[in-house]
């Protein structure tokens, strides 16, 4: 992987912050976009912009054609099939259309399983299902090292469990759940197993089929897609049995004035007019990581992680949260006596962007027992130069500080 000439399809990385030069490390939340994608988005609304599955003509065609061939890039991408992989806006509204279609899945006393580290798009939708149903959220434990202890499994999942839905990655740990031990005793138990996977899908190869989860998630803005469009995945059996979420136009297989038949998957769960531009950005982006290889970009990552954490624990006024092996490149962590705003405020004067606060885990937050943190979050485009960079910058706030 040639970072040089990687980091030159990205124009917004020669941006300077603050007279200095940007150094992005706000990954979890969302990736900068190669031209290829910006390209992609524009080339469509120059030459082939029209609505999809509606019209016979020639740009309807061609916008249907590249519509439809953004869902097959996605479906490869995590070894699925087309009619199995729905776009809807991202991983928030992939997770709500679960939590509503899967109402008659749940009644009173059931229970649905849920971890300590879940963002909020993954607690959310599950307490409105719960409260609507009179059923229970059980939240598996993180040990000190910020990961979940297998033991747990077996005394938390049992025959009352519904619905057990994870995060892959944890967007402020890092850590990297273990889907194998999970996925056993949710089939044991004829639990369904959900995995959102905002984090895992844009960083190492996810493969639905060998991970064999009954649904999974994930945002195309955060692997080098535009926002506003993302993935449901669910075995098909599955999504044939659900309802709808959303009803309406393109969605349908015939109306009468009485009542309407579904149409065939993946469109039964795509209602009205899709962001068909930002699924050919999508496309574009799929196209791009594929050309490295998700391979590459894990093992690249890697690299980038340990020479991170080594750094780290010679800083003894650094506090990490979260694993120091079974994560990804995702690093919350405080300053001592800092605020987590303050710091980021710091690094952002040097020209470094991190997340600062509860990165939308508020029950994690309180778990660690602390107001909250600065996330570093990398990319395969980020450098070891810029990990130096965090270091020094960490470095000189520190010295401000006993000034
Ligand atoms: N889920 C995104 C994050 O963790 C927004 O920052």
């Amino acid at each position: 992987m040639n970072i040089r000439k990687i980091r030159k399809d990205f124009p917004i990385l020669d941006k300077k912050i603050h007279g200095k030069k940007l150094v992005y490390l706000d990954n979890a939340a969302t990736s900068q976009k190669p031209i290829q994608v910006i390209d992609a988005i524009s080339q469509f609304y120059k030459h082939h912009n029209a609505n999809i599955h509606r019209g016979v003509h020639t740009l309807s065609e061609e916008a249907t054609k590249a519509f439809e061939d953004a869902h097959t890039k996605a479906s490869k991408f995590i070894g699925s099939t087309f009619e199995e992989t729905i776009f809807t806006k991202g991983t928030t509204e992939s997770l709500n259309l679960l939590a509503y279609s899967l109402k008659d899945k749940v009644k009173k006393g059931d229970e649905i399983v849920l971890s300590q580290m879940e963002h909020h798009s993954n607690i959310t939708p599950w307490q409105v299902l719960a409260k609507q149903k009179g059923a229970k959220i059980k939240f598996l434990k993180i040990n000190k090292q910020g990961a979940l202890d297998k033991k747990q499994f077996s005394e938390v999942i049992n025959k009352k469990t519904k619905i057990v839905s994870l995060a892959h990655m944890s967007n402020v740990l890092g850590t990297i759940n273990p889907t194998k031990e999970i996925r056993k005793i949710t089939a044991e138990n004829n639990a369904l197993f959900i995995l959102d996977a905002a984090q895992t899908v844009p960083n190492i190869p996810v493969n639905v089929k060998k991970l064999d989860c009954d649904f999974l998630a994930f945002s195309g803005h955060k692997m080098l897609g535009p926002t506003g469009i993302g993935v449901l995945y669910g075995k098909k059996h599955l999504l044939e049995e659900l309802p709808p979420f959303q009803t309406g136009g393109d969605m349908i297989e015939e109306v009468n004035f009485k009542e309407s038949t579904w149409n065939k998957l993946p469109w039964k769960f795509e209602a009205g007019t899709p962001n068909i531009a930002g699924a050919v950005g999508f496309g574009a982006a799929l196209d791009y990581l594929k050309k490295i290889g998700l391979e590459t970009i894990q093992n690249y990552e890697h690299i980038i992680s340990q020479k991170l954490i080594a750094e780290f624990d010679l800083l003894d006024f650094v506090e990490l949260y979260g694993p120091k092996t079974s994560r990804g490149a995702v690093f919350a962590f405080n300053i001592k006596k800092l605020h987590s705003h303050d710091v980021a405020t710091f690094l952002d004067e040097a020209g470094i962007a991190v997340r600062a606060g509860h990165h939308c885990a508020m029950p994690l937050t309180s778990t660690l027992g602390i107001n909250g943190s600065v996330r570093a979050s990398f990319y395969f485009y980020n450098t070891e130069e810029e990990v130096m960079m965090l270091i020094s910058e960490l470095k000189r706030i520190k010295g401000l500080l006993t000034k």
